[in-house]
């Protein structure tokens, strides 16, 4: 693999197909997910040999609710033992965690993990990997709005709104990446993903590799972005 110049500064990654990966084999679903953190951590240390600097992974929606329960207390608890590892990527590789969405309605436990590392974290810089919890665009949204109508502002600007947003800390995906073949953005950063590149590759998220990840930023140094204008 050849060195990548003009790599984006953020990436985020809707992670699909772990449900019809692990049926696909007559596997559980949740061992589908299981094998979904092995491809976050090898996408993780891919974004450091790339020197991605922002890497936003869509854990859990707003809409996910609606699975069976087994399944969510089965994410719950494979969040909760990640996070607990004491050997975690985060701190071995000096890596940022941090989170958007709501985490009022998960368990106290897994929050209480989760601020923890989140806290052990916060100094680092040279990566910042944020888990997207309960999180939904419209919800961020939404939330913005009333945040803005609390402080009574008459008047707003976009930047005024972007730094209302849950993802104010991070500059806007100049990459979403969708794995599974579906091409939907189902409720992701709907706001912030407004000139995002998009790239839907066929495989299932628990196949996915540092040589995914190579080709899509590959690609993404071929597309014009033009932003609305000419070139
Ligand atoms: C989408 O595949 C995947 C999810 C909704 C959950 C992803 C969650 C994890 C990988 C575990 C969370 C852990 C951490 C560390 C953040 P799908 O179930 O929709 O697949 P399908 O479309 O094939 O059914």
């Amino acid at each position: 693999m050849k060195e990548l110049k003009n790599v984006p500064t953020h990436i985020g990654i809707i992670m699909d197909g772990n449900g019809r990966w692990a049926t696909k084999r007559g596997l559980p679903r949740n061992y589908g997910h299981k094998k979904g953190i092995d491809a976050i951590e090898r996408t993780i240390y891919a974004c450091l040999k790339f020197n991605i600097k922002y890497c936003t992974f869509f854990a859990f929606s707003t809409e996910n609710w609606k699975r069976s329960k087994e399944e969510i207390d089965g994410i719950f608890s494979l969040l909760r033992d990640y996070l607990k590892k004491e050997d975690n990527i985060f701190l071995k590789n000096k890596i940022k965690l941090e989170s958007i969405g709501v985490l009022d309605p998960f368990p106290d436990d897994l929050v209480a993990e989760l601020t923890s590392l989140k806290n052990k974290t916060k100094n680092y810089d040279k990566l910042i990997v944020t888990f997207a919890l309960n999180y939904g665009g419209r919800d961020d949204i939404i939330r913005a709005i009333n945040n803005l109508l609390e402080k009574k502002e008459k008047k707003i600007t976009e930047k005024d709104f972007l730094l209302a947003l849950d993802t104010k800390n991070m500059p806007e995906p100049e990459i979403v990446i969708r794995t599974s073949g579906e091409m939907r953005i189902s409720n992701f950063m709907l706001y912030q993903m407004a000139y995002s590149e998009l790239f839907f590759p066929k495989t299932y998220w628990p196949d996915f590799d540092e040589k995914h990840l190579y080709k899509i930023l590959k690609k993404y140094q071929k597309r014009d972005r033009r932003f609305g204008g000419v070139r």
